[in-house]
């Protein structure tokens, strides 16, 4: 989650806070008037969002969407979203809703969640799983992060920070989404995650941690149908994105190219209205609250190099 290190900096301070009683308590009248007002932005641009982001001929007819189903699930969706606590903003929700209505239901494969908390965002795909009738598989230690390596630089404190016990999950999901669609695979990702067999239509990563996030990848993207979607959270931050534009990630862990990110870097993602970069001097207004995803079969290479430019290969065209 992106605001991970600036959380973790609060609840584990490296230095006393030097700040006056008189300057404690504007910071706390701007934080609660910055927070109405991302309220208000939410409740206000939802319909404008939906119309958006459901206005698509891609999605498949067989899911019957006309527009009075568009409108009940988008309703359905933010009345989850307002009540479960989840770090993923409504139409990020929307955009993973969009990509699971546009997959043919020809196209076999599950739903995969890995990390998830609360279960805010797995409430909601519960529900678009249940429309798209797939299951929704959902890999969490239950238990927070694990102790970060060296290479994730983070406080060792963060360990057990994201803590959702499963049966507080499993409370959420079946007071407001569809717990039959789901399965909860308990563990630390690099024991379940090998086993994974199943192939995967669509897979959700929020995992805030480096090592993670390859656990994931390594093992998850083997199972990903053609075209299939991953959606990552992590996108604010330059060098989590550079994970999905590292040739040497891609061609020595999953043998191919890397596919890039849609969405990614400084957070100017979808409808929001973060500049970035995040999280320096960033307004709390304008907190990065959205998504970014990458497809099987996309391409985020760089292959023009200039003394080669007449010999080198046909590139791929611009889509
Ligand atoms: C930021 S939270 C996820 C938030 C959630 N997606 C949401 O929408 O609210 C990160 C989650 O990843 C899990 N996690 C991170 N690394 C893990 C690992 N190596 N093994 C198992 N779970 C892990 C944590 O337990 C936590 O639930």
């Amino acid at each position: 989650m992106k605001w991970l290190s600036h959380r973790a900096e609060r609840q584990f301070p490296s230095s006393p806070a030097r700040i006056s009683p008189r300057q404690q308590r504007r910071n706390a009248r701007y934080g609660k008037r910055m927070a109405w007002i991302g309220t208000q932005y939410h409740r206000l641009s939802m319909p404008l969002s939906v119309v958006f982001l459901f206005s698509s001929r891609r999605f498949h007819p067989q899911y019957g969407m006309n527009w009075r189903r568009k409108w009940a699930l988008s309703l359905r969706l933010y009345r989850n979203w307002r009540n479960v606590r989840t770090g993923i903003s409504y139409k990020g929700h929307l955009a993973i809703a969009a990509k699971l209505l546009e997959i043919p239901p020809s196209v076999k494969g599950a739903v995969v969640e890995c990390g998830c908390w609360l279960g805010g965002t797995t409430t909601n795909l519960s529900v678009i799983c249940d429309i798209v009738g797939r299951d929704l598989i959902v890999y969490d230690s239950f238990e927070g992060l694990p102790a970060p390596v060296a290479a994730d630089n983070m406080k060792p404190e963060v360990k057990g920070a994201f803590c959702g016990p499963i049966d507080v999950v499993r409370e959420n999901v079946r007071r407001y989404g569809v717990l039959e669609r789901c399965t909860f695979r308990k563990g630390w990702f690099k024991d379940t995650l090998p086993h994974h067999t199943e192939p995967i239509v669509l897979c959700f990563i929020d995992v805030d941690l480096k090592s993670s996030m390859h656990d994931c990848l390594v093992n998850l993207w083997p199972h990903l149908t053609d075209q299939g979607y991953v959606f990552f959270d992590e996108y604010t931050h330059l060098h989590n994105c550079a994970l999905f534009f590292s040739e040497r990630f891609w061609h020595d862990y999953l043998d191919t190219t890397p596919p890039g990110l849609m969405g990614s870097g400084t957070g100017v993602g979808v409808g929001q209205y973060c500049l970035g970069p995040w999280p320096d001097g960033t307004p709390a207004i304008q907190r990065p609250t959205s998504l970014a995803y990458t497809r099987k079969g996309f391409n985020g290479r760089w292959d023009y190099v200039p003394d080669e430019a007449g010999q080198s290969a046909p590139t791929e065209r611009r889509v």
